[in-house]
């Protein structure tokens, strides 16, 4: 990852920067001196992060379902240094009563957006020989319990995928696979978390401090916190059929995507 304390002035750009872990990054990356472009698609809400940072910022209200704003987007992406590719939702409906409208929306926003901007950066990145990608999954990527977690099981092997392509070019692509962690995301979906236990919650920031670390230290995967390493570590150890008996037991086997 690029130090932009030292040497020229560097643009990092943050899809869903409006809140929870995209303003984190957001906090973070303004701390370290970046030229910020914050996407969101809550105008109002991107503001007043915005605002909060003491800092210059490009503001590009955008819904990253939406073609035209997705085209957007792309173009600002051959232009940056670091690009975070955050934005995501989660709901809490059973698998058959979700609206397959939902569902695609969902695919498209945490597969086909994540494929579109990382494509669109990093040729600008290889070209200049420097640059990194962040890629937000999920612990949950490592398990079937989901549309949802199937959508960040792809980010997890895509970003691997491309971070082994582009290495030689000097530029890195990180997958981040955060735990349970306090932002809106659960409020938004409704989902009652309610039983989840104190210490499984991760601070946002903290998650971002990690995160970075990570990133400079050249990793292609970062899963913050030591309760998530030993998660990740058991869900790729237990057979797959093993898997779906536990996910079956204990309900995260009907598709429902309760967590992040
Ligand atoms: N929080 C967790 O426990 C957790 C765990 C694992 C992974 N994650 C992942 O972390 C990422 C960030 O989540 P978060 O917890 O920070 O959630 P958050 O607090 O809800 O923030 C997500 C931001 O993305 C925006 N967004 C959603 N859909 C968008 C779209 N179509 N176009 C543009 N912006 C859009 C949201 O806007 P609206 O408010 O209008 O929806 C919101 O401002 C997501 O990819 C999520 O899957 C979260």
């Amino acid at each position: 990852m690029l130090d932009a304390r030292s040497g020229p002035p560097l643009t990092a750009l943050i899809t869903g920067a409006a809140a929870g872990i995209g303003a984190a990054f957001a906090r973070a990356l303004a701390r370290e001196g970046y030229r910020l472009v914050l996407v969101d698609r809550n105008e109002e809400l991107l503001r007043a992060s915005a605002g909060s940072l003491g800092v210059e910022c490009e503001l590009v209200v955008a819904d990253l379902t939406v073609e035209a704003d997705v085209a957007r987007v792309e173009e600002w992406c051959g232009r940056v240094d670091l690009l975070v590719n955050n934005a995501g939702f989660g709901h809490r409906r059973e698998f058959l009563e979700t609206p397959v409208a939902e569902e695609v929306a969902m695919c498209r926003l945490q597969t086909e957006v994540v494929l579109r901007l990382t494509m669109a950066a990093l040729p600008g990145m290889a070209g200049r020989g420097r640059g990194s990608v962040v890629n937000t999954a999920s612990v949950l990527g490592f398990f079937p319990s989901s549309t949802y977690s199937a959508t960040k099981s792809w980010v997890v092997n895509f970003s691997l995928a491309a971070a082994r392509s582009v290495r030689p070019s000097n530029v890195d692509v990180m997958a981040l696979c955060p735990g349970f962690t306090r932002t809106d995301f659960h409020d938004s979906a409704r989902m009652d978390m309610s039983g989840i236990p104190k210490r499984l919650w991760l601070d946002a920031d903290f998650l971002v401090a990690k995160a970075l670390r990570d990133l400079r230290k050249g990793k292609a995967l970062s899963v913050p916190g030591w309760q998530y390493k030993v998660i990740v570590a058991c869900g790729r150890a237990v057979p797959l059929g093993l898997l779906q008996r536990v996910l079956t037991w204990t309900g995260k086997g009907s598709l429902a995507a309760r967590e992040g």
